[in-house]
């Protein structure tokens, strides 16, 4: 039985990567989009009886959405064995709840379709906030790796005197287990958001004096988050604050937002490709797939 790993358009170095560590061969896969727009895909490597890997970074999913099906159903009609999804980076985990009337519950609603279309799905520290495993949403096997060690090992060779600062509740999970593995103090901040660019973030900050604060959060989206955090800790830090996210996702004015509230240094982990990425998890991605490849 032979692994095949097939990149979805865009995400071809993603899909060199997995293939290096996986000693797997890289799949062809011809995209075009019609001139109105629709998407023409070709798997043009054989995938008869093979443990597929669709590897996608979902940053900004929707258009990438119906070429990840188009490329799963064109697998399985070609003999593929299984179809597994290695996406580093989970989209749509944030809207875990119905806050107010109406509103779609996109997580579920995404990973029903991910689960009727793949037989596993593989990612990094997914956004786990009010839902406490994947399991509870996905019915499908799914391996999460954790971005933990390798941001802690990070910190260790790059930081002196670190305080790793979670600018939020939902960040400790994270913050927490960088402190622990880098052997450095953790305080973790409170953050109320007013809207997708306005939080306000508050909380003690007794125990960052004298060290350089280094922020860990899972995602940078408007950046905001990291800025209102990195003001608050710029006043009893000895350096200017380091900033390091799990998920790249860099939204307008998300640089902008960095530059301005004075950060040092921003640095994220390769779970989408950014000019910030400083720490390589992937090792650590494709060993939690490794199960799913395993002949069986
Ligand atoms: C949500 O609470 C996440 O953990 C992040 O804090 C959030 O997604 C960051 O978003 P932004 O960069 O837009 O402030």
């Amino acid at each position: 039985m032979t692994t095949i790993i097939l990149p979805a358009p865009g995400h071809e170095r993603l899909g060199r990567t997995l293939a290096q560590h996986l000693g797997a061969p890289l799949g062809r896969v011809e995209f075009r989009r019609f001139p109105d727009g629709e998407a023409y895909v070709r798997i043009a490597s054989p995938v008869q009886g093979a443990e597929v890997v669709i590897a996608a970074g979902l940053r900004d999913p929707d258009p990438q959405l119906p070429t990840l099906l188009f490329m799963a159903e064109a697998a399985r009609e070609m003999g593929a064995r299984h179809v597994g999804l290695a996406a580093p980076y989970l989209a749509y985990m944030r809207q875990d709840q119905r806050f107010r009337d109406g509103e779609a519950v996109t997580s579920r609603t995404f990973a029903s379709l991910v689960s009727r279309t793949f037989d596993w799905l593989c990612t990094v520290d997914p956004h786990l906030h009010r839902y406490a495993a994947l399991e509870e949403i996905y019915r499908i096997p799914t391996a999460i790796a954790h971005a933990a060690p390798d941001i802690a090992r990070w910190v260790r060779e790059n930081v002196r005197d670190a305080v790793v600062v979670g600018p939020d509740s939902e960040s400790e999970q994270w913050a927490a287990e960088v402190a622990r593995a880098a052997g450095v103090p953790c305080t973790v901040l409170e953050k109320v958001r007013h809207g997708d660019r306005d939080v306000r973030v508050a909380g003690e900050t007794r125990d960052i004096a004298g060290r350089t604060p280094v922020l860990i959060d899972d995602i940078i989206s408007s950046a905001r988050t990291m800025a209102e955090a990195a003001g608050l800790v710029r006043t009893v830090g000895t350096a200017a604050p380091v900033c390091v996210g799990i998920h790249a996702l860099f939204a307008e004015g998300a640089e902008g937002a960095l530059r301005e509230a004075g950060i040092a240094r921003v640095v994220t982990c390769n779970t989408l490709e950014h000019p910030t990425n400083g720490i390589d998890v992937s090792a650590a991605f494709a060993a939690a797939m490794r199960p799913f490849l395993r002949p069986g």
